[in-house]
């Protein structure tokens, strides 16, 4: 049987597809930007994008909701995949392979990598504005404002991507591998450097369509359990898993002297005790809202999935 993250996933590739048929620039940025997008990421930020308008629209013959986020399920991926770009630059991580391919400074070098980047986010941003550009797209009937919806979210992307979202959470990541970071520290930068870009994709589907109050705060719960559990397991993953399952440079945490919520809580047992708290967390969150979104158990199913994940 074949799981709705897996149609996400199917759907979104291909909209990447024909995007990328339309971008060009100068060599070798051309090729370093397709390929620093391309293959073998998990696509779960454009999947949150996708279930996020599912939860909360209606559909009918004429619109499909997720043909509605398309522009923003490419933007997030395009700041995400960014992110792992300069992520991986040697003045960062210093990692030489990304899902499962050299990384992006590896094959072109870290000046090209380092404006690939750029370019990326910049590329984000143009995108999930051209959406405005599409009358058919504004003029959705279950919506009463298509301008300002779409500029909300794609505003909310921005802002989870920037200086108090993914970026200032980088920044807590470079500044406490000085120190010795406790548990609490800790979380406040998975928060940001992970949770946020998350949640900016979950919500930003959800804003498209108008969603309540009580929804969006929901969401962002969820959002920030769930991004804190998925770094936990990241850095569980990266002790011990291997390079060729994971598609990138296992045991990078030691090499970089990264103190990481293992060492906060003193081994894995504990931290994969912790991931099942957070789990609870995220699902009781989507809980309070159950009766008033479609499809409330996907949420729970990605929770369960991403428990068990080996990549
Ligand atoms: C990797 O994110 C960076 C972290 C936040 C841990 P993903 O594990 O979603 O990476 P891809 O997109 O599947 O490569
Ligand atoms: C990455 O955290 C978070 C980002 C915002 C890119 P990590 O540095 O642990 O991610 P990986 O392990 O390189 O994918
Ligand atoms: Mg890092
Ligand atoms: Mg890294
Ligand atoms: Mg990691």
């Amino acid at each position: 049987m074949i799981n709705i993250f897996d149609l996400f996933k199917q759907s979104f590739d291909k909209y990447l597809d024909g995007y990328l048929k339309h971008v060009y620039s100068y060599q070798p940025l051309d090729d370093a930007y397709k390929y620093s997008i391309l293959n073998g990421g998990k696509r779960i930020r454009p999947s949150l994008v996708f279930l996020g308008a599912y939860a909360v629209a209606p559909r009918n013959e004429f619109y499909n909701p997720e043909e509605l986020v398309v522009e923003l399920a490419v933007g997030i991926e395009l700041i995400h995949s960014y992110s792992l770009v300069h992520d991986d630059l040697p003045c960062m991580d210093n990692d030489s392979l990304r899902r499962g391919k050299p990384t992006t400074h590896i094959k072109y070098g870290a000046g090209m990598a380092t404006i690939t980047g750029d370019a990326m986010l910049n590329g984000a941003a143009e995108e999930m504005l051209s959406a405005l550009d599409n009358d058919f797209y504004m003029s959705c009937p279950f919506v009463k404002d298509n301008y300002k919806a779409q500029v909300n979210a794609t505003k909310y992307i921005l802002k989870c991507s920037g200086m108090n979202g993914m970026i200032g959470g980088q920044c807590l990541d470079i500044r406490e591998n000085t120190k010795n970071p406790s548990k609490s520290d800790l979380i406040r930068m998975y928060k940001l450097k992970t949770s946020a870009l998350l949640r900016g994709a979950l919500v930003a589907g959800a804003l498209r369509f108008e969603a309540s109050e009580d929804i969006i705060n929901a969401f962002e719960k969820f959002a920030d359990n769930f991004g804190i559990l998925f770094q936990i397991q990241d850095d569980i993953l990266d002790l011990t898993s291997t390079r060729e399952e994971l598609g990138k440079d296992v045991h990078q945490d030691e090499a970089n002297d990264k103190f990481t919520y293992i060492d906060a809580v003193g081994g894995i047992d504990q931290a994969k005790l912790d991931v099942m708290s957070y789990a609870d967390e995220a699902k009781a969150a989507i809980k309070t809202i159950e009766g008033k979104i479609n499809g409330a158990e996907y949420f729970y199913e990605l929770i369960d999935n991403m428990i068990a994940r080996k990549k």
